[in-house]
């Protein structure tokens, strides 16, 4: 690995800010991330950091490729992706849910017949299927998924709920809770033995502010 700043991953959009706040909270100045503009990399004054703007799969990818030593992206990335890393901490932000979704009224799990589900993640969806032992088709949509059911592509929908509104408003309801998300802290397997030291400064700080 060559001689360079340690670099941390953040995800863009959603969850940004609050990871913004989370490096602030631990001391750390990031007037250079509130003022980015459309820049990618952005530095921490003082400190022998950088942090690096990528959208949620691709800070896994980095992190992943050791390019980044840690990073800050969502468990529903982390549980669709995969990858060799290490979890090292929840983060406490961006909590919300996995859950499978119907048209208000309907039973997913009445009779007989294969169903369809509807998702932007079928991987996730594979897995909670094949854990209750039912065969489902699955048909991978790129986003509102919402809308797979009132269109009549699917039966049901395996997708992020957080407030309920859209489900809501779309006349749809959650039938099962599939898994628990919320932001979380990841690290490079060979930077955390190598760079053992700053990094865990790095993850004290931050868990003695999760307490
Ligand atoms: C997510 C998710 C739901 C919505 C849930 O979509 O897919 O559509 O948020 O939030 P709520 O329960 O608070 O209404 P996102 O905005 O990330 O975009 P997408 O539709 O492109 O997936």
């Amino acid at each position: 690995m060559e001689n360079r700043k340690l670099r941390i991953a953040l995800t863009k959009g959603r969850i940004e800010e609050k990871a913004v706040s989370l490096l602030e909270e631990i001391g750390y100045d990031v007037t250079d991330l509130r003022e980015k503009g459309r820049r990618l990399i952005l530095s921490i004054p003082d400190e022998d950091i950088e942090v690096v703007l990528a959208k949620a799969a691709d800070v896994i990818t980095y992190v992943e490729h050791g390019v980044c030593d840690l990073g800050v992206v969502g468990k529903d990335t982390i549980m669709e992706h995969g990858g060799k890393f290490f979890e090292i901490a929840d983060l406490n932000f961006g909590k919300c849910r996995f859950a499978l979704a119907v048209k208000k009224g309907t039973d997913f799990f009445a009779g007989y017949g294969v169903k369809t589900v509807a998702t932007k993640y079928p991987n996730v969806t594979r897995n909670f299927f094949e854990k209750k032992g039912i065969d489902v088709d699955i048909v991978k949509i790129e986003g509102s998924v919402e809308l797979a059911p009132l269109v009549g592509l699917a039966d049901g929908i395996v997708d992020i709920v957080e407030t309920g509104t859209t489900l809501k408003e779309n006349g749809l309801e959650v039938c099962e809770d599939v898994a628990y998300i919320s932001a979380r802290l990841i690290v490079n397997t060979v930077s955390l033995k190598l760079k053992q030291e700053r990094i865990q400064e790095i993850i004290d700080l931050i868990e003695e502010k999760l307490k």
